[in-house]
């Protein structure tokens, strides 16, 4: 009988230096969490003149391209053959709604540009390249949030986004104009 009671004692006591353990790391991890929460507090800034960090920049590009991919592969209008005539549409388009952020020619972002952040890239680089036709298509469509790249389903029709990509497509190739 008495062996019973030293047993169930025994457990007690150790369940109680395990909550007691439980507590203290729960304590810690709050401490540590504080610490970090001040400092980010008293160090980042909202303003847009600080480009974003690295783990910044990681995690937002990562979720950019996932939404972005996602809706490309949501089925897209039929996109127009690419040609003479559509990239220079499409360039007429860009003159009036892209170049004001990214530059006239495309690779030269303008000091408004320059200004945001994350900043308007040049879209000949391997960034704006790397995306396909569709995904182009959403960026310029639909946007992204949270960015200066505002959303221009709601001012071009749907061919003519189509030439801007094909525009945008050909700039790599195209002679630096400012
Ligand atoms: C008001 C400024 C502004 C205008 C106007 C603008 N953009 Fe942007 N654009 C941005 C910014 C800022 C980004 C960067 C977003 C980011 O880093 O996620 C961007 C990103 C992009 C990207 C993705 C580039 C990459 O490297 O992933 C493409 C493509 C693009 N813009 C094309 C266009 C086209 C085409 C137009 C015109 C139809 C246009 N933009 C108009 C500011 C602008």
């Amino acid at each position: 009988m008495k062996a019973r009671f030293d047993g169930i004692r025994r457990s007690e006591a150790k369940g109680t230096r395990q909550m007691r353990i439980l507590g203290l790391v729960i304590l810690v991890l709050l401490i540590v969490l504080g610490v970090c929460g001040w400092v980010f507090a008293h160090t980042w800034s909202i303003g847009a003149n600080n480009s974003p960090g690295a783990i910044e920049r990681m995690v937002a590009s990562h979720t950019k391209s996932f939404f972005v991919k996602r809706a490309a592969s949501a089925g897209l209008p039929q996109e127009s053959a690419s040609s003479p005539d559509s990239i220079s549409n499409g360039h007429t388009i860009y003159g009036g709604s892209c170049a004001g952020c990214h530059g006239y020619d495309g690779r030269t972002p303008t000091t408004l540009g320059r200004s945001m952040s994350p900043r308007a890239p040049s879209l000949a680089g391997e960034g704006a390249q790397s995306w396909s036709d569709g995904e182009l298509f959403v960026i310029v469509r639909d946007g992204l949030r949270m960015t200066g790249m505002p959303a221009f389903g709601s001012v071009h029709q749907s061919d003519e986004i189509w030439d801007v990509v094909h525009y945008v497509r050909s700039i790599p190739n195209s002679a630096p104009r400012h």
